[in-house]
């Protein structure tokens, strides 16, 4: 999704600009743009292509200032096209215009404000909503930046995180922020603005968060941030340390690859030094946030989702507490039934997913103040406005199709169902110990599954021949299959649907042809037989089944059904193991049909807009 870099320094900032867009690329972007004060006007270079373009673009311009903003943009307003990439321009000025801006989410009430600008003579040259920012600052501006950004922030409806500067000012970029991130970085050779603190990796550690409603004001020798109602504001500086090594690709052919191959030490990391078993794993208050409630409501989307759906099989059959998994943009807009004693869980990679945000939002704004995030990012908002948090120990995952990071959600919400059970009076010390034992075997156990990576390349050849596939899965394996199937279809554009296999014979059994491959989980549960039928019903159509089985299962090949025996059954960590084979399926496959892996056609890695 779109990304925001913007910098006054003491020496050509360009270097840093583009280094800044590198490290937002992995978030998904279809153009890309540049703008710099010269010290004699503005300067810009814009492209649809990749950020390297852009760079040769810059080269051979000799593009370089002391002032400057950057941006990578993923249409929403108007199709990817240079005119409506940013940095978008207003105003009469020395090289054509006086304002330059950049802008992440979505202006609501745009078309008001468009018609508004017409009328005071602002012709437009894209079809974007941030242009309409760009002509309300010009049409504001009064010698004072930071006033007239004040002021048109006073006039927008919707979403934004905002860098401006001003060919009349020229030491000065002015940021805003309103529902999308935006930091501010310092360091002695400069001040800087970016929509995440990954863009300034190398270049500072100094990192402020701004809050919805701040305005800054970025100059070489001063950082001014007002809050929303214009009062001076302090904001905490944070060291924020990131590992840009984590970005190295190393012997792997694409990023998810390499995600993939990371989970036994990602899992393992999220783990590290738990050596009992307690809610203090979720912060200090969590004892007695615990104790104060009596059910459960996770909010999440995507493949977040389906990790809280795993959670529910787990939080229920061990625990004993009743939870309910939401759709965070349905939740937020639904007339639900609020109950305040519900402990409210957002799950999240990114911890800036636009509508999970606006979910745990709304489940406060009804009364619903126990909250815990299950979350990547340590720095990121969903933490900031959490009153508990566990941070999942993936390291940064580049690939949009998430893998690491729904392994690890899933290891935090499986320690979470055992400290809720704990509270609850249903976990005693010898099952603690004997869980532990568990856990802290599942980096070798998923070392054993991503050994079969083999046999699953040759499945994927032949995938990679089909436009459709089913995936089953029962019980706390159906949204592993939900999982699977997500991920085949978001990176070998492969239709694919999940089901729980018991509802096949109440529809999608009427797609089984020799032509629909389908994928089953099949784990040694007390659900195996119960699926050994549905199984049947699929092989009596001559539909034809890849079966992951565990060892223990007794399900052998034969004609229309291959297997692909697993290790011996896990228990109920079971589903963290059976998620890697499908992971593997789905990368070959895509690797097989030639898509871009990493970054998979019309998706974002961090969806910061509704
Ligand atoms: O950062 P989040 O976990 O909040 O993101 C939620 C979804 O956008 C994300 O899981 C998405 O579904 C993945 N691309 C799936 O691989």
């Amino acid at each position: 999704m779109c990304g925001i870099v913007g910098a006054v320094a003491q020496s050509n900032i360009v270097p840093i600009l583009l280094e800044g867009l590198k490290r937002l690329e992995y978030r998904g972007y279809d153009s890309c743009g540049v703008a710099v004060h010269t010290g004699t006007g503005l300067q810009r270079v814009r492209s649809t292509e990749r950020v390297a373009e852009l760079v040769t673009q810059i080269e051979r311009d000799q593009v370089q200032g002391l002032t400057g903003i950057a941006h990578t943009r993923w249409a929403t307003h108007g199709a990817p096209a240079t005119r409506n990439a940013h940095p978008h321009f207003s105003g009469p000025g020395k090289g054509g215009a006086r304002i330059a801006l950049v802008h992440n989410g979505i202006i609501e009430n745009h078309d008001a404000l468009r018609a508004e600008l017409q009328d005071a003579g602002y012709v437009f040259e894209s079809q974007t909503d941030t242009e309409v920012i760009a002509h309300l600052v010009d049409h504001l501006y009064d010698g004072d930046l930071f006033a007239a950004v004040q002021q048109a922030t006073t006039r927008l409806t919707g979403a934004y995180a905002i860098a401006v500067f001003c060919v009349d000012e020229p030491h000065r970029v002015v940021g805003a922020r309103q529902g999308s991130p935006l930091v501010v970085g310092r360091s002695r050779q400069g001040n800087y603005l970016a929509s995440d603190a990954l863009a300034l990796a190398g270049t500072t550690d100094q990192i402020v968060y701004l809050e919805d409603g701040d305005v800054v004001d970025l100059q070489l020798a001063r950082i001014w941030i007002v809050d929303r109602e214009g009062q001076p504001v302090e904001r905490e500086v944070h060291t924020v340390h990131i590992h840009t090594g984590e970005a190295e690709l190393g012997p792997y052919r694409h990023y998810m690859q390499k995600e993939i191959f990371e989970q036994p030490r990602a899992v393992g990391d999220t783990l590290q030094n738990i050596e009992s078993i307690s809610p203090e794993l979720f912060g200090d208050q969590a004892y007695s946030v615990f104790k104060a409630i009596d059910r459960v409501l996770i909010l999440a989307c995507g493949t977040s989702y389906y990790a809280g759906l795993t959670a529910r099989y787990w939080i229920e059959a061990v625990a004993g507490i009743p939870v309910n998994v939401e759709i965070a943009s349905e939740y937020r807009y639904r007339r639900s039934v609020p109950d305040p004693r519900t402990l409210v869980v957002t799950i999240s990679q990114s911890g800036e997913t636009a509508d999970t945000l606006a979910a745990l939002k709304h489940a406060r704004s009804l009364g619903m103040d126990q909250t815990l995030t299950i979350c990547n990012v340590g720095t990121s908002a969903m933490v900031r406005e959490c009153k508990l948090a566990f941070i999942t120990r993936a390291g940064v995952e580049i690939g949009v199709a998430s893998t690491k990071a729904f392994t690890t959600q899933l290891t935090a919400l499986y320690l979470l169902t055992l400290a809720l059970a704990q509270v609850n009076g249903r976990l005693d010390e010898a099952q603690e110990i004997q869980e532990l034992k568990s856990l802290r075997h599942l980096p070798v156990a998923i070392g054993a599954v991503l050994a079969l990576e083999p046999q699953i390349m040759a499945w994927a050849d032949r995938f990679a021949g089909k436009e459709n596939a089913l995936f089953l899965g029962r019980g706390m394996h159906y949204p592993i299959a939900l999982e699977g199937a997500l991920k085949l279809k978001e990176i070998s554009y492969i239709h694919a649907e999940a089901y729980p296999a018991g509802e096949l014979k109440h529809g999608p059994l009427a797609l089984v042809t020799d032509a629909m491959p389908v994928i089953t989980i099949a784990p040694h549960d007390e659900l195996l037989e119960k699926l050994k039928s549905n199984m049947q019903e699929v092989h009596a159509r001559g539909g034809e089944l890849y079966v992951f089985a565990d060892a223990d299962s007794h399900i052998g090949s034969s004609e229309g059904i291959h297997v692909i025996r697993m290790p011996e059954h896990y228990g109920r960590l079971s589903p963290i193991l059976h998620t890697v084979p499908l992971q593997l399926l789905a990368y070959h496959t895509a690797c097989a049909r030639g898509t871009d892996v990493d970054k998979p056609r019309n998706l974002a890695k961090s969806v910061t807009v509704e």
